[in-house]
């Protein structure tokens, strides 16, 4: 990649994230009131919004990761998913939270979903920071989610391209690249 050429167009501000973030957190917490929540970030794009919404909640509430990889060039999934990472502890019985960084065919997210379903967790829900609906080529039900966005690739605050980009503070598009 030419670096003299990026050009990135700031979709969603730091300060646009923080609020949002913190709103989310803010209802998960009173939603799950009383009950042990069990965050699974999934790898690596979700880890910056899954860190800052941590951070809003209550210090009870666990982590663990999964890391999936879908084949395929990196701006277009192929539809096959695959498991990089899988959890360290059982989610039998437990209140699972999926957090995503952005639901674009919904592949990855269903695969998930149907994976997590046959171990048995108490609840099953997901939060993801970014919906891009245009794309979407399987049903899948998000619970809690930040913003809707708009058919373009995004880059920033976790989310990569071409593993760049991901420590940017706010949620951008790549115009030109
Ligand atoms: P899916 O198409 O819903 O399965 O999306 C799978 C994954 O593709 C997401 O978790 C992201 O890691 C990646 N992805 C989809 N759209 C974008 C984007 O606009 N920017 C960066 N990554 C994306
Ligand atoms: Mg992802």
């Amino acid at each position: 990649m030419d670096r003299s050429k990026e050009k990135i167009g700031v979709l969603i501000s730091e300060p646009e994230l923080k609020k949002r973030v913190k709103e989310l957190a803010q209802e998960i917490s009173s939603d799950y009131e009383g009950r042990d929540l069990l965050l699974i970030g999934v790898l690596k794009g979700s880890f910056v919004f899954l860190a800052d919404l941590m951070r809003n909640m209550d210090y009870h509430v666990s982590v663990d990761f999964m890391g999936t990889s879908s084949y395929g060039d990196s701006t277009k999934s192929s539809g096959e998913v695959r498991i990089t990472k899988d959890l360290e502890k059982s989610v039998a019985g437990r209140h699972v939270l999926l957090v995503e960084d952005i639901v674009d065919t919904g592949l990855t997210l269903r695969y998930l979903l149907d994976t997590l379903r046959t171990r048995q967790p108490a609840s099953l829900r997901v939060c993801t920071l970014l919906d891009k609906p245009a794309r979407r080529r399987v049903r899948v039900s998000l619970d809690y989610y930040g913003f809707i966005i708009p058919n373009s690739f995004v880059v920033g605050y976790g989310l990569d391209y071409d593993e760049q980009f991901r420590g940017l503070p706010f949620v951008g598009v790549l115009e030109e690249f």
